[in-house]
């Protein structure tokens, strides 16, 4: 069913709304850890956010802590259920995060689907398995069946016990030979945790092969340099992944455990930095990928699992040149791409993310915008506009799209946001949108590489260019909606689950953590005195999340809000309150 819109009260004389997503930057009260005598005097918030890794207290952060101390700042909840996630022990992340913002509601999201689909075994009763897997060739062991994706339980685009089930699956089907290409992972997990998961896969297919039955890994790498690329930021990576897995071009090793450790000796590689590698059995690769071949990509994500998945299926293929280019069966995880319909065939229905906020604004003829830079471009279009890679209405979108640097991003940690402002505050002067989004990358892609310092210049950075379009929102009367879709840079160290207290490694170091954080996110509304009305906040939504956005956004805008999204976090009062700080 369609939506339609209605103006109760259009912004009149220009004014706009402008949702800034600040990539990773979760929300830790700094006064929580500090005794109340303390409290006031001046240094000690900084270093005690020093001792424990939260690299966004530790920067320097004048705009957003003005933000933070406004009456209309709260935290949203952005991780596990509240985003549509299995359970609450899921940190947030980017693509569910951007889904709840987009959509203004919740999707039960590809981990949690993934789930269920092999827990009711629907998974092995649809066409893609029946066409990939379920193939005479594969019994007969004249074909090989590949699963290529991520070795971790990250949950984040993948999960190791996914991969279980599948080769499971194979195995009761009456598949006969199945490799292997796993990433390695340390991004959605701890740095150096790949050997666990390389020991749990090995006593796993210790258990399950057998003389009709033989499962060995083949290929992998590091996902931050091999295969899982996105938004066509460097094809380089999705090549070298084409030549390890399909070609097996590569430096040979004898196991995965063996390549992992000697690559690891001879250089401090993280894991996902790890390079390309093939496994050697004979003198030969073990498993490259020929003819006929069935291959199953099982990332549930979409972002990263694009760009391989067109290396593998389309025919005219420009991006670098494949030397070989074997037909194959190839099925994804899930569908990635709902309007390129990439691929055509999915094991798991992803979510059916309809009417989001882009639609809707579109079929009310509202201007909008959104900007990022390369690494996050696809989150404020494709991940907002529901894993939908097109335009609802081209001339009512602006998307903008600033070219990231090809460079380890705690090289650079400032990144693009001087540029993304300078666009933004552009469009702002020109009146070329009604309502716009835009993300700063920085607190996210500075957080993943486990870099303290780092990530303290990335926050200051983004407050910087915060401050700057602050400043332009007064000129231009624009509302702005400053929020993170989930945590990053809050926790550069590991901490104890239970008392918090940073874990320290063998060295006395403490432990480095390049994953997202539970924490929830900061949600302050700018500039709202350009309303003819007063502005507060609900305060009966203590659970509201990311999904809340959506509704805010409309209403802030004078439209209904549809009563399908989840309700809109501020009220108006007719009478100007006194704001209480
Ligand atoms: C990545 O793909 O870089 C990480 O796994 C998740 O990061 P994002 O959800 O912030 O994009
Ligand atoms: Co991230």
């Amino acid at each position: 069913k369609s939506f339609q819109l209605n103006r109760i009260s259009p912004l009149s004389g220009n004014k706009k709304i402008l949702t800034i997503v600040m990539d990773g930057v979760g929300y830790t009260n700094p006064n929580a850890n500090i005794t109340s005598e303390l409290k006031n005097q001046k240094g000690l918030l900084p270093s005690e956010a020093f001792i424990t890794g939260n690299a966004v207290n530790a920067a320097y952060t004048p705009n957003l802590d003005t933000l933070i101390s406004s009456s209309l700042f709260r935290t949203l909840k952005a991780h596990g259920t509240a985003v549509g996630l299995p359970s609450d022990d899921d940190m947030g992340n980017s693509e569910v995060g951007h889904n709840a913002l987009g959509a203004g509601r919740v999707f039960a999201q590809g981990a949690k689907l993934v789930n269920s689909a092999i827990h009711s075994g629907k998974i092995f009763e649809g066409i893609a398995w029946k066409q990939v897997v379920g193939r005479e060739e594969l019994k007969n062991k004249k074909n090989t069946l590949h699963l290529c994706g991520l070795l971790s339980d990250g949950n984040v685009h993948s999960h190791i016990d996914h991969l279980f089930a599948l080769i499971k699956g194979a195995k009761s089907e009456g598949v006969q030979k199945v490799r292997l290409h796993v990433l390695l992972d340390g991004r959605d997990v701890g740095p150096l945790t790949a050997t666990e998961y390389i020991l749990k896969l090995d006593s796993f297919l210790k258990e399950i092969n057998s003389n009709h039955f033989d499962c060995k890994v083949a290929s992998g790498g590091g996902r931050t340099f091999v295969t899982m690329d996105r938004y066509e930021s460097d094809w380089s990576i999705v090549e070298r992944g084409y030549q390890a897995h399909i070609l097996g071009e590569g430096r040979g090793f004898s196991s995965l455990l063996n390549a992992v450790e000697t690559l690891r000796q001879e250089k401090n590689y993280y894991d996902q930095d790890l390079p390309p590698f093939v496994i050697i059995d004979q003198g030969k690769p073990l498993g490259t990928v020929e003819e006929n071949d069935s291959f199953i990509f099982f990332n549930f994500r979409g972002d990263r699992a694009i760009e391989i998945s067109r290396a593998l299926t389309e025919q005219n293929f420009k991006s670098f040149p494949r030397k070989r280019f074997p037909k194959i069966y190839y099925a994804g995880m899930m569908q990635y791409d709902g309007d390129l319909k990439l691929p055509e065939l999915f094991l798991v229905t992803p979510p059916a993310i309809d009417r989001t906020l882009t639609e809707l604004l579109c079929n009310a003829s509202v201007k909008q915008f959104a900007c990022s830079e390369t690494q996050k471009f696809g989150h404020v279009t494709y991940f907002w506009n529901g894993n939908r890679s097109g335009k609802f209405n081209a001339e009512l979108e602006n998307y903008i799209e600033i070219p990231s640097d090809l460079i380890p991003f705690q090289e650079r940690p400032w990144m693009k946001s001087a540029e993304i402002a300078d666009i933004t505050i552009k469009n702002m002067y020109d009146n070329s949108f009604e309502i716009g989004r835009i993300n700063f990358a920085n607190g996210d892609m500075v957080g993943h590489s486990g870099d303290f310092a780092a990530a303290v210049l990335s926050v200051a950075a983004v407050d910087l260019a915060l401050g700057r379009i602050m400043k332009a929102a007064k000129e231009t009367n624009t509302i702005l909606i400053v929020v993170a879709d989930h945590g990053n840079a809050d926790e550069m160290y590991e901490l104890d689950k239970k008392t918090k207290k940073v874990i320290f490694d063998d060295n006395g170091k403490p432990k480095l953590k390049t994953s997202h954080t539970l924490a929830p996110v900061p949600c302050v509304i700018y500039n709202t005195e350009i309303l003819e009305k007063n502005v507060s906040l609900k305060t009966d939504m203590p659970n509201a999340g990311l999904a809340n956005i959506a509704s805010t956004i409309l209403d802030l805008a004078g439209f209904n809000t549809p009563d399908f999204y989840e309700p809109s976090l501020i009220e108006f009062n007719s009478e100007k309150k006194k704001i209480l700080k």
